[in-house]
């Protein structure tokens, strides 16, 4: 984590489902301090579980994003997430990198549901001489290739030059280990509900255990908003939001919001059940939630009785400071849709 490096900074570009975000950071002997930072909201339908159905807007909107934040750097960290990324912990005969290198696609192809010359891999190393001392824990990391190529020339069009492509989930835990001191012993669920993934990774001490992205998030509830009631779709993310709309009645919004967590948390327990099925540990200890859908009044506390767990509201900005160009409060509003984008900015050109 090289806050003291010189390495060069990038800016931390998340591409979500509903809206372009753009965070510079800059590093230093007393922490992260923020630059920039940048939201521009895309349209319905602009992306579609993760893919690019209209390529123009999305330029347009980053584009829009750099110029309003007035970001000068062209190096980028993205991060790719949803149906065409595979996150696997997985045990393997004990080896070095280098000979992990070497057979990490033979040693993969059992494990990657996609043709393995389709996909980009990468591998983390979390614990050598486990078991009876001859395996090791490995994460194994997949990407479909036709997705990078997608993300990096979407990037090049708008002008920028992606130094690193990350994975949602991992830039999520990124930013969690900038943001909050790490308590050992502890598992946490990190969970960011977007508007068309939700990423779900848990941490044990630490360490990644288990990866998901399912795609579930804020449209759910929009979708199920504007069936019920039969408003419109702007209406319908007004009457999310907790705004009023002429006619509506607030405790019929609540009880439709209500039935869209209860089949959401049914998705997070499923994935907590089988962390519990293939880890030795018990419990999650807490759930930190980001994503725009942390907004959704009540989320917290309806989450923490149906999943029997601590629920907190993660801070992206928690422990990075600002200069006064910013806004506290806007910050404080748009915070909880920055968590990816945050978790990219503290990469550095260089890292992996
Ligand atoms: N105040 C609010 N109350 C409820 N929902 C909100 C609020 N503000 C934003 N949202 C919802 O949060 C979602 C956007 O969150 P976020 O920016 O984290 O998603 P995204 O990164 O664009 O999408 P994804 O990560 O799924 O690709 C939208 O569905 C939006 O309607
Ligand atoms: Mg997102």
């Amino acid at each position: 984590m090289g806050i003291f490096s010189k390495a060069r900074p990038v800016v931390g570009l998340d591409i979500g489902t509903s809206s372009v975000k753009a965070v510079v950071l800059k590093g230093s002997s007393k922490g992260y301090q923020l630059q920039n930072l940048g939201i521009e909201t895309l349209p319905p339908e602009v992306i579609v579980d993760g893919a690019i159905m209209d390529a123009e807007v999305v330029v347009e909107a980053i584009q829009t994003v750099f110029n309003k934040a007035k970001i000068k750097l062209r190096d980028v960290a993205v991060a790719v997430s949803g149906t065409s990324v595979i996150v696997k912990k997985i045990t393997l005969p004990d080896m070095d990198p280098k000979e992990l290198s070497e057979s990490i696609q033979w040693e993969a192809e059992q494990y990657i549901p996609f043709d393995i010359e389709d996909v980009n891999l990468d591998f983390q190393i979390l614990n050598r001489g486990v078991g009876d001392g001859s395996e090791m824990d490995v994460i194994l990391v997949a990407v479909k290739k036709d997705k990078i190529h997608d993300y990096i020339g979407l990037v090049a069009q708008a002008g920028l030059d992606t130094k690193i492509v990350d994975v949602d989930g991992f830039a999520l835990s990124n930013q969690f280990e900038v943001n909050y001191p790490s308590e050992s012993g502890e598992t946490v669920a990190l969970i960011d509900m977007g508007s068309g993934v939700m990423n779900i990774n848990i941490l044990q001490d630490g360490q990644h255990v288990l990866y998901r992205d399912i795609s579930l998030g804020g449209n759910q509830f929009t979708d199920a908003i504007q069936k019920e009631l039969n408003v419109s779709y702007e209406q319908a993310e007004a009457l999310k939001k907790g705004e009023e709309v002429e006619g509506i009645n607030p405790s019929d919004v609540t009880d439709i919001i209500n039935s869209v967590i209860e089949d959401i948390s049914m998705e997070i327990q499923r994935s907590f059940d089988y962390y519990r099925a293939t880890t030795s540990s018990e419990t999650v200890d807490k759930v930190v939630l980001t994503g725009g859908c942390s907004k959704i009044a009540g989320i917290d506390s309806f989450l923490a009785s149906k999943l029997s767990t601590k629920i907190e509201l993660g801070n992206p900005f928690r422990n990075i400071a600002f200069p006064k160009k910013f806004d506290p409060a806007y910050l404080q509003d748009v915070a909880p849709l920055c968590a990816i984008a945050v978790g990219l900015a503290a990469r550095k050109v260089g890292d992996k």
